[in-house]
């Protein structure tokens, strides 16, 4: 049984097909990332335009690569929510006809807890139940997952996603987008203890996050006692300096949360998932904390970290428990 899975959420157009182990045969991803980069972030409706523009051609090649032709699918799985509206559509649009052509089931898929999934995919076993942990440019959410299928949410951020945070602090320390990686490469040869920026934890017991102000603090640190913001980025050691403080900030807040969900909900498994997942530093961080939680840390690899199809694997799990989307789904917007 082949699945063919569609992903245009964001600014990543990919198409993948996996069989119903499952056992990914095909990756493709078409990045947008130099279509937005003069902008510094995803430009809604140019990511819709360039996903009409790649799509099929990636699903060829996805196919190409799997060694399969379209008449082998069995269904086709779509991550319809949460994203962009409009390059949610693209996706959604294309999986429905495809799956009304075929005459085969359609399968729909929500792209945050399919990150979660990708980390069921890499261990090649059941991983369920564990504490979710997506970390990527649009959500950073902490879910307890019961199995597969039956997640909620323990704690969501109530303003940036850490993502963004590094996205809009490596645009303020003028290093280029996405922000992540060129934030990560900068730290290498920072200090990160040289400015001691805000951890937020908000309430005590609360798994919620927080990361708008610690932007503010790099901002309030560029500018100096005189509050007066320099005219160009800073350079040198002092943007090395600043960029691993930030993340170190960041790497603290998230394995501090990440520790209280392993200990609400009595799991032993944290399973890691989003582009930020990608990041060296908070993966050591996180992996240090489990084994002195005794939690087993899973992750999966980068390429199935950042946005991706083959992750809607979870698919799968859907088929298996006859949860068929109606020929009328729409995209949705909000995770919940
Ligand atoms: O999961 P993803 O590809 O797309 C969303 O669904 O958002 O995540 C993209 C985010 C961007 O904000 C990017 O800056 C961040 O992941 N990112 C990283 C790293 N690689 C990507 N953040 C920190 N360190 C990285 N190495
Ligand atoms: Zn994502």
């Amino acid at each position: 049984m082949y699945f063919l899975a569609i992903e245009t959420s964001c600014d990543e157009t990919a198409a993948a097909v996996f069989t119903d182990e499952p056992r990914v045969l095909a990756n493709v991803i078409a990045s947008q990332t130099d279509l937005h980069a003069r902008f510094g972030g995803v430009v809604p409706e140019v990511a819709a335009r360039a996903h009409l523009r790649q799509l099929l051609p990636v699903i060829d090649e996805s196919l190409r690569r799997a060694g399969i032709g379209i008449r082998d699918i069995g269904a086709v799985a779509v991550h319809h929510k949460p994203g962009l509206v409009g390059a949610l559509l693209v996706g959604v649009s294309a999986a429905k006809a495809l799956a009304l052509a075929l005459g085969v089931p359609l399968l729909a898929v929500n792209h945050v807890h399919a990150h979660v999934y990708a980390c069921r995919l890499a261990a090649g076993r059941d991983i369920f139940p564990c504490v979710g942990f997506v970390v990527s440019g649009g959500h950073t959410v902490l879910f307890d997952c019961r199995t597969a299928l039956d997640f909620s949410v323990l704690g969501t951020t109530r303003d940036d996603a850490a993502g963004e945070a590094f996205d809009k602090v490596a645009s303020i320390l003028g290093l280029p987008f996405p922000g992540g990686p060129a934030i990560e490469r900068e730290a290498l040869v920072g200090n990160p203890a040289a400015y001691r920026f805000p951890r937020s934890r908000l309430e005590p017991d609360s798994l919620d996050f927080s990361f708008s102000g610690l932007k503010t603090a790099v901002l309030y640190a560029m500018a100096g006692q005189d509050r007066q913001m320099p005219a160009e980025p800073p350079t040198g050691q002092r943007r090395a300096d600043l960029a691993a403080s930030f993340q170190a900030a960041v790497v603290d807040v998230l394995v501090h949360k990440a520790r209280a969900a392993l200990r609400t909900t009595g799991y032993s498994t944290l399973a890691i998932g989003g582009g930020v997942a990608a990041n060296q530093s908070l993966r050591r961080a996180l992996e240090e904390m489990c084994a002195a939680e005794s939690a087993a840390f899973l992750t999966a690899p980068p390429e199935y970290c950042t946005d991706n199809a083959a992750m809607a694997a979870l698919a799968v799990e859907h088929w298996k428990q006859g949860q068929f989307a109606p020929p009328d789904l729409d995209a949705e917007p909000n995770l919940i």
